[in-house]
């Protein structure tokens, strides 16, 4: 019963822990609004690129890729079976629903689909072969927050 004349420090202490956890939800929800993670995916799928957002493809596409780990774009990305299901199973659910391949060959490269050629069709020649970009699939040079899964407009910035 002696520890009882603690209880108010410990009530306070609670409320504050309590208001703090609910501030920083808060702020977690305006930096990325839907932004949908997994924790493998994230781990397993950031090492040599940022981990691109499920919604850039389509199921269908997300599973080819995921089915051709071992030969990825000239390396080796390869998975334990687990792994690469629950992946997969992240990526699918995730994907891009709008029917996009009329040919039923599905499109491996984001940089490859049409949506991405229009959406920088004003990137000019110079800036895709600046060093400091390297490649289309490099988003991070110009979407600054792209590891956050934020590609908006303001977040923009092209390197010269
Ligand atoms: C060992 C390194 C490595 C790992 C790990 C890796 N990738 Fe890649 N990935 C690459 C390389 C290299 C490219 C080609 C980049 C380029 O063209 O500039 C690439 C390209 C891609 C592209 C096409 C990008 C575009 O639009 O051109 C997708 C999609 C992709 N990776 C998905 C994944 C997924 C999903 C994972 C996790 C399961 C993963 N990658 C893990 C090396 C890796
Ligand atoms: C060389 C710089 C550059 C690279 C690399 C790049 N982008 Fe972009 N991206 C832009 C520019 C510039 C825009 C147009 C911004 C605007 O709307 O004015 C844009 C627009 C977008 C948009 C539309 C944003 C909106 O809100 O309208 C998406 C989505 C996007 N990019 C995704 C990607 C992805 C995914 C990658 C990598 C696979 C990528 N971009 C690589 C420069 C780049």
């Amino acid at each position: 019963m002696k520890n009882y004349k603690h209880m108010p420090q410990l009530l306070i202490l609670g409320m504050l822990l309590m208001g703090l956890s609910i501030s920083s939800a808060r702020a977690d929800d305006e930096d990325m609004p839907s932004f949908v993670v997994n924790a493998k995916w994230k781990e397993e799928c950031s090492g040599c690129h940022i981990a691109y957002p499920p919604r850039f493809l389509s199921a269908q596409s997300w599973r080819a890729v995921m089915s051709g780990l071992g030969k990825h774009f000239g390396s080796d990305a390869s998975l334990d079976a687990a792994t690469t299901q629950e992946i997969t199973a992240f990526l699918e659910k995730n994907a891009d629903q709008r029917k996009r391949s009329m040919s039923g060959k599905p499109v491996l490269r984001i940089s490859e689909m049409r949506w991405f050629k229009s959406e920088h069709d004003e990137v000019s020649a110079r800036t895709w072969k600046n060093p400091k970009v390297k490649s289309p699939a490099n988003c991070g040079a110009c979407h600054t927050q792209a590891d956050m899964g934020d590609f908006s407009e303001r977040n923009v910035r092209i390197p010269r």
